[in-house]
């Protein structure tokens, strides 16, 4: 073999390398439930949700150490200190609030495991309606902000 077609080889074994490391956590989403199939009201069905059992830890002055705001729209799916979005528009399977939501990322189950006597665990069927309401744009009405309950 050619030195320049080592090169190219090596390249190609090291860049499959870091494709496969991305998957180290591995996100199963098939255990997610599907979305629910009904046209969702955010101020009605999400919101109260939110505040339930992220807000206390979300707020516009987040308690968390991942400084995420979910208070407005653009931060809630802008996420936090992890510079990663918390949410894809249109694509509630990719979302990492979902994974996290559903317990699909270890140590990062939200609201904490060991939190959910005060905060509530998304049921099913509360998962259902974040990923419909994700999937039919994340509609979020100009002016409503979270509250603590
Ligand atoms: C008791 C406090 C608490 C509650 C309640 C809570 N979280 Fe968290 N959240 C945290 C902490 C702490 C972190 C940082 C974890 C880390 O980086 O190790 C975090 C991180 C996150 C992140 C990553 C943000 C980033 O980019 O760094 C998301 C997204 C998130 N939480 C969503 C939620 C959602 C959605 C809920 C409600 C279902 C929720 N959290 C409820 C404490 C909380």
């Amino acid at each position: 073999m050619k030195k320049d077609q080592k090169t190219a080889l090596s390249g190609l074994i090291g860049s499959m390398l870091i494709a496969t490391a991305g998957f180290a956590d591995d996100v199963d989403v098939s255990k997610l439930p599907a979305p629910a199939e009904k046209q969702i009201d955010f101020v009605k069905e999400i919101k109260p949700l939110f505040e339930k059992s992220c807000f206390s830890c979300h707020g516009s002055k987040p308690r968390a150490k991942s400084k995420y705001f979910m208070n407005k729209r653009d931060s809630t799916i802008k996420g936090g200190s992890s510079k990663e979005a918390a949410l894809v528009v249109g694509k509630s399977a990719e979302s990492l609030l979902v994974h996290y939501v559903a317990d699909l990322v270890e140590e990062l189950e939200m609201p904490p495991i060991d939190k959910r006597d005060k905060y509530p665990k998304f049921t099913t069927e509360q998962v259902a309606l974040l990923r419909a309401w994700i999937d039919q744009g994340a509609k979020w009405p100009d002016g409503v902000e979270l509250k603590l309950p």
